[in-house]
């Protein structure tokens, strides 16, 4: 149990006034969680004090070699005014799966948890109203002694900060476009793909500029050995309905084992859909495209939410799904994700937990 010092702002600042016109990721909060870890006297001085630049040594570990690890996931609020988290816990859990590749210290759960339920409690005023709004919350922790070797660090900060967000895409539920890219990897086996690390971003960036000057939003990423099968989006995963069966990449090592991902494969199982998570390679996909049976494509994500895909290029090939409209499938598994994190349909996953 965390012993957690607060220090509230007396200079509170407007909230938005056009939820509608929020963006993602732009607005932050009144305030933020902060605690630090050192070797020896492990995670402590936890608070919570106004959002507000941080102060850290120029030579601070993070600065120069990235070890960073981060979570993103949302507090929604219910028509009776409620506020309520979806799967919280198991952002934590991933939290502590990245921060063992990245030799960062095991944060308990139970105390994320902690962290997580009071800062949002001080800032729930800043949970959205609007239908499709949330509070988007990004935990992270750096490493922060200074020194420039390069070895894991000994001291470390964690901070959550909250902003309130709207679609993460300009298009919100209509279809975005994605690019295929066959020159770029984002991750490798063995590599950080698994992590939710600054570093798989930044290795993303580049080819995300490529298909921007092409007009697509995002990259579908291949594997970073042959370059053949399919992994995952920028910002989600990824999922097929071929012939009617629900088809994803495998988990192994190189993609984001998406909460979302795993919620809506645990639905579609439930509803008795044909589920399977294996190998699929882009020529797979274009020859199920060729023959008809390409049903539906859509990506899943904590901001993406369920985000069908439009139209998908591969090399001079434009692969138009369902008419480059939203199919049945991802409007049922959209309505019945969003319809259970924003209170509409009761929590029959168990999958909610209250503020
Ligand atoms: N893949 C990547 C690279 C991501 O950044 C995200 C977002 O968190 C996801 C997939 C989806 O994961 P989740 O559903 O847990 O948000
Ligand atoms: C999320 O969906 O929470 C993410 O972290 C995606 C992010 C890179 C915007």
């Amino acid at each position: 149990m965390l012993n957690i010092r607060y220090e509230l702002t007396t200079t509170p600042k407007a909230k938005p006034e056009d939820e509608s016109k929020l963006g993602f990721g732009k607005v932050f909060s009144d305030h933020m969680f902060i605690m630090n870890y050192k070797t020896g006297k492990g995670w402590h001085d936890a608070r919570i004090v106004p959002f507000g630049n941080i102060s850290l040594s120029p030579a601070s570990m993070v600065l120069h070699y990235g070890q960073e690890i981060f979570e993103g996931m949302k507090a929604y609020r219910t028509a009776d005014g409620d506020i309520q988290f979806f799967r919280p816990e198991e952002n934590f859990k991933r939290l502590n799966v990245s921060a063992e590749r990245l030799v960062i210290p095991e944060l308990p759960v139970e105390d994320a948890l902690q962290a997580l339920h009071a800062l949002v409690e001080v800032d729930k005023d800043w949970v959205p109203h609007n239908d499709g709004a949330s509070l988007y919350i990004r935990p992270f922790i750096i490493a922060v002694d200074p020194f420039l070797g390069v070895r894991p660090g000994d001291e470390y900060m964690f901070i959550i900060i909250l902003s309130p967000s709207g679609a993460y895409y300009s298009t919100g539920l209509n279809p975005v476009d994605i690019y295929v890219e066959t020159n770029y990897v984002r991750a490798v086996r063995g590599g950080m793909g698994y992590t939710k690390t600054g570093g798989n971003y930044a290795a993303s960036l580049a080819g995300q500029d490529e298909a921007h000057k092409q007009n697509y939003s995002q990259v579908l990423w291949l594997d970073g050995v042959e370059r053949k099968y399919i992994e995952e989006v920028g910002a989600m995963n990824i999922m097929f309905i071929i012939d009617d069966e629900v088809v994803t990449p495998e988990l192994q090592g190189s993609i984001l084992p998406g909460i979302t991902r795993k919620s809506v494969l645990e639905l579609c199982r439930k509803w008795g859909m044909k589920v399977s998570e294996r190998r699929i390679s882009i020529q797979e996909i274009s020859d199920a495209y060729d023959a008809g049976k390409l049903q539906e494509v859509f990506g899943t994500g904590t901001a993406a939410v369920i985000s069908p895909v439009g139209h998908l290029k591969w090399g001079d090939k434009v692969m138009e799904i369902n008419g480059g409209k939203i199919g049945e499938i991802s409007q049922k598994i959209y309505d019945t994700m969003t319809g259970m994190q924003y209170g509409k349909l009761p929590d029959e996953m168990g999958w909610i937990e209250k503020l």
